[in-house]
């Protein structure tokens, strides 16, 4: 095909490994954080990025699947950082419910193909409502999705072959953030050096990145313990929650190891009572804020035999010791940690279902898009 495996064995290897050059590619020729980055090609462009950004009050974000854990990311960067209200739906929910439109509000679709039927159905369905500022987080600049909103900021991933999105899911994530940014800006929320210091974190993540793929040994060496289990857990908290949703999926999509996700917090309403030593639990651990927190959600599943696999950052003394094995990330990503912790993730799914040889680029049941309801 057009597109070469090259020394890859799936697409998919091909396209993580390919992350640090989609980001670069992404902040390509970016100076700074203008509202302009949105406007979109649309011909009948009613109003450009800068005057609805000063027109909105808040933040729907409609997606499918991976797009929509993207989006719970940014949730917690816009609210944060740029101090709008978020909310996130998924779309096929969105769709079919009675909401309370906001006029004020930008709808946001986030969609790797934009031809997903759902994601679609609800911008249009938010559209009915009265909600014209509309824009969309697209990774296919011809697509229908682009064509029908007003604003749109095509991610640079390229093509993506493998069913299990994984460079879209970062460059959705970089496209994000950027958007927070700008939109910070034009709250008033953001100083010219705050937004200079994001912006050269950024610059910063291609080689982050590489550095995090350095780490694949590590995780093959994980992937043969996962790949006897029949069932993992993953534990993250804040902007690491939805990286741990988006891991569990990747797991479930292309190994068929029955995954979920939790708020650690939330461990001891329920999932605490599946811990045993046939259930691994994958934390997701930087060294922020909620660390000493997560520390105590660790100790929980210790306690009950159950065998973590943990994400730590180099500064913090968490020790592999029995039952405990750690990888030790190689930097801080700060905001950006999120775009840093899904790689190992995504490495763990992807030898986890090579050692079970499943079909990784085109799993069971699964479409790359799904332009049917
Ligand atoms: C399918 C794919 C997923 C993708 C989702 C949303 O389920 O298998 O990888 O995240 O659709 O697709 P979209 O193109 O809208 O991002």
């Amino acid at each position: 095909g057009a597109v070469e495996l090259g020394p890859y064995r799936h697409y998919m290897q091909k396209e993580i490994f390919e992350q640090p050059r989609v980001i670069a590619d992404t902040l390509e020729g970016l100076e700074d954080i203008t509202p302009a980055l949105f406007d979109g090609a649309h011909p009948h462009q009613a109003r450009a990025a800068a005057q609805v950004f000063a027109e909105i009050d808040s933040v729907l974000i409609l997606a499918c699947g991976s797009s929509y854990y993207s989006g719970c990311t940014a949730k917690y960067w816009l609210e944060a950082i740029a101090g709008i209200p978020t909310q996130v739906e998924v779309a096929s929910e969105y769709r079919y419910r009675t909401s309370v439109p906001n006029p004020r509000s930008l709808v946001v679709a986030i969609s790797q193909s934009g031809e997903t039927a759902d994601t679609l159905a609800a911008l249009r369905h938010a559209q009915s409502l009265d909600m014209q500022h509309r824009l969309t987080i697209c990774n296919v600049a011809t697509s229908t999705m682009v064509r029908e909103c007003p604003l749109a900021y095509i991610t640079r991933a390229g093509v993506e072959i493998g069913v299990a999105s994984t460079k879209a899911f970062t460059t959705q994530l970089a496209g994000l953030f950027l958007l927070t940014l700008a939109l910070a800006r034009s709250k008033g929320r953001l100083s010219q050096e705050q937004e200079a210091a994001h912006l050269q974190a950024m610059r910063h993540l291609p080689k982050a990145l590489q550095a995090v793929l350095a780490l694949e040994p590590q995780l093959i060496s994980w992937a043969q313990d996962f790949a006897r289990m029949e069932n993992a857990l993953f534990l993250g908290r804040g902007l690491h929650y939805p990286i741990a949703l988006e891991g569990a999926l990747k797991l479930k999509e292309i190994s068929y190891i029955h995954a979920e996700a939790y708020p650690a917090g939330e461990l001891k309403h329920g999932p605490l009572a599946l811990v045993t030593s046939a259930m691994p639990v994958v934390t997701v651990a930087p060294n922020d804020a909620l660390l000493e927190k997560l520390k105590s959600n660790m100790q929980e599943v210790r306690a009950r035999a159950g065998t973590l696999y943990v994400l730590a950052d180099a500064d913090t003394c968490i020790e592999s010791s029995a039952g405990l094995h750690v990888i030790r990330m190689p930097g801080h990503g700060g905001p950006l940690s999120p775009l840093l912790h899904v790689v190992p993730l995504q490495l763990l799914a992807y030898h986890t279902a090579c050692v079970r040889g499943t079909d990784v680029d085109k799993p069971r049941n699964l479409a790359k898009s799904v332009t049917v309801e």
